[in-house]
């Protein structure tokens, strides 16, 4: 099924101390955004990738693709936050069907997790992938706990977030207008009142987030390289 995505990557990466944008770090031989890059470039059903960036990173993104040809590529502008980098994708994507967020900073995405997503979203309007969560997660007051919540319950909320045009449009929209600024798309979406689904992803879907996470990901491609 047909779906384009935006792939937010005008962040600073100050929590991974590099001095640039962290996506133009290297993993193995290529810049991390790349990696992203690449599953959406191979796979057929993906119409349209509109990467939004930082006005000093678009040499970098202009060599690239004056030198690949990457046809299915737009480049937009960033936001002052990665909501407002969103919103400015969604202004020059495609107005209809159904449209994808996707982080930069997440190269292991699945193409089973991206088809699942992007079906569940025809049929429900919005699905996020997520993974349940491992750990035992308590609330507190400070340092005091004052409630352990029961994990059966929750789940660890990735990239992509799949939805359709209008439903992510409207939300970005509403969000803006109430100034409302959410750790993701989806809670927009869920603050209009719309159902959203979950499509379990996998834990190597990392996002790359501080420097030990290089590590992680060098792991994660050894395993696949092996696979
Ligand atoms: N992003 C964006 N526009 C922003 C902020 C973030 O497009 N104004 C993108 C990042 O490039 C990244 C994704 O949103 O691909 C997730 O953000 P995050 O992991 O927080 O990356 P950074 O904001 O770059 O990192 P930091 O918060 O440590 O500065
Ligand atoms: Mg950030």
């Amino acid at each position: 099924m047909n779906y384009q995505v935006i792939i937010p990557a005008a962040g600073l990466g100050k929590r991974m101390g590099a001095g640039i944008n962290k996506l133009l770090l290297k993993l193995e031989d290529r810049p991390i955004i790349l990696h992203t890059l690449d599953t959406f470039i191979q796979d057929p059903d993906c119409q349209k990738i509109i990467v939004v960036i930082n006005e000093s990173d678009q040499h970098f993104f202009e060599d690239h693709l004056q030198k690949h040809q990457w046809e299915k590529i737009t480049l937009a502008k960033g936001g002052e936050e990665r909501q407002y980098s969103v919103l400015n994708g969604l202004e020059v994507a495609d107005p209809e069907g159904v449209i994808l967020v996707h982080d930069g900073a997440r190269p292991f995405v699945q193409k089973a997790v991206i088809a699942q997503l992007v079906q569940s979203a025809v049929q429900s309007g919005a699905a996020i992938a997520a993974v349940p969560v491992k750990d035992t997660i308590k609330k507190t007051e400070g340092l005091h706990v004052v409630e352990t919540i029961n994990r059966s319950s929750l789940w660890q909320v990735q990239t992509p977030q799949a939805f359709r045009f209008s439903l992510l449009y409207q939300a970005h929209k509403q969000a803006k207008k109430d100034q409302f600024l959410g750790t993701d798309d989806s809670s927009l979406v869920e603050r209009l009142g719309h159902s959203v689904q979950i499509v379990q992803s996998d834990y190597d879907n990392i996002k790359l987030t501080t420097p030990e996470d290089l590590f992680f990901a060098k792991a994660i491609m050894e395993k696949r390289l092996k696979i």
